[in-house]
């Protein structure tokens, strides 16, 4: 039996869902139920009834999926799929900030452990951050912001505000450089750049748009222009051309891989159903902290 059937039966079998995020390879995103950003996989994964959720992404996605629905076994095909980003601050690294800055209010980028959401106040995405800036924190006086410092400037920017950063950055975001929006604009005059905020500011303020995966999938519908030039791991430009067959999208540089995002596999996923590996698991109490932060963010929403 083909591999694809073997995996939609057995699926069915264990009452599982497939989410996967838009820089999955594209035989993954296409066997999935749901594709989306970290915000809306956060959402479905709260909502789901499926009793497993196999989780197409990098390991702070599904260990969030199973804080926010811990009677669910949450599997990640590649146990090794996580984010460098997410790595670069542990919970010890934030409460010695916090004890620096004690009356300072806690904002974590959801690309962070559960170990780092359970020390936060409140949980953000890059399609949030500036709303809960804006609208939850808008009385506070202090705010730290963890990991990503190119996200926190970007928020600052939009904001007024200024934060307390972490040195953090996603590697793969940092590769985008100026000259790299100025080569694709001058092969593609016309075209329109939009970039992940985890970009470099520098890109940012260069940038027709600067958006989440998600925005960028509604900003690519929406615009008039005809092509895009897409600042962001490219796993997403197979899904905006599937959305969008009228539209050309050009990758802003062959360089912008994200190697975690491309771990997860047809057969890696067949694999984590039959074996029900790698199982997420969250200590209770860590798992009830963080859910706080996380749960606050959606209460309000996009
Ligand atoms: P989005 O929430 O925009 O999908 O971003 C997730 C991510 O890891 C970007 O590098
Ligand atoms: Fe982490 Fe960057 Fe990969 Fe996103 S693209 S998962 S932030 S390393």
């Amino acid at each position: 039996m083909a591999l694809v059937e073997k995996m939609k039966r057995l699926k069915e079998q264990r009452r599982a869902v497939i989410l996967a995020h838009n820089y999955q390879i594209p035989e993954v995103q296409d066997c999935a139920d749901f594709v989306g950003d970290s915000l809306e996989l956060s959402i479905k994964a709260a909502k789901t009834d499926a009793e497993v959720i196999v989780f197409c992404g990098v390991h702070f996605m599904a260990e969030t999926a199973k804080i926010l629905s811990p009677g669910k076994t949450v599997l990640l095909p590649d146990k090794n799929a996580g984010c460098p980003m997410a790595d670069m601050i542990t919970a010890e690294d934030l409460r010695a900030l916090k004890a620096e800055h004690p009356g300072a209010k806690v904002l974590c980028y959801v690309n962070t452990s559960a170990e780092v959401k359970a020390e936060c106040d409140l949980c953000c995405t890059s399609a949030n951050a500036v709303r809960m800036v804006g609208e939850v924190l808008k009385d506070a006086e202090e705010i730290i912001f963890v990991p990503d410092r190119y996200l926190a400037a970007f928020v600052a920017g939009k904001t007024g505000r200024e934060f307390i950063i972490w040195p953090g950055f996603c590697p793969t975001h940092a590769r985008i450089l100026p000259e790299h929006i100025e080569a694709a604009r001058a092969l593609h005059p016309g075209a329109v750049v939009m970039v992940h905020p985890e970009c470099r500011p520098e890109v940012a303020a260069i940038a027709d748009k600067v958006i989440s995966t998600g925005g960028m999938s509604r900003y690519a519908r929406e615009t008039p222009a005809r092509e895009i030039i897409v600042g962001t791991e490219p796993g997403i430009i197979h899904r905006l051309r599937k959305e969008n067959p009228g539209k050309i999208f050009h990758p802003i540089s062959d360089t912008v891989i994200c190697p975690n995002m491309k771990k997860t596999t047809l057969e890696k996923i067949l694999w984590s159903l039959e074996d029900m590996t790698h199982r997420i698991e969250v200590p209770d109490q860590i798992a009830a902290r963080a859910r706080r932060s996380i749960e606050t963010m959606l209460n309000i929403g996009r």
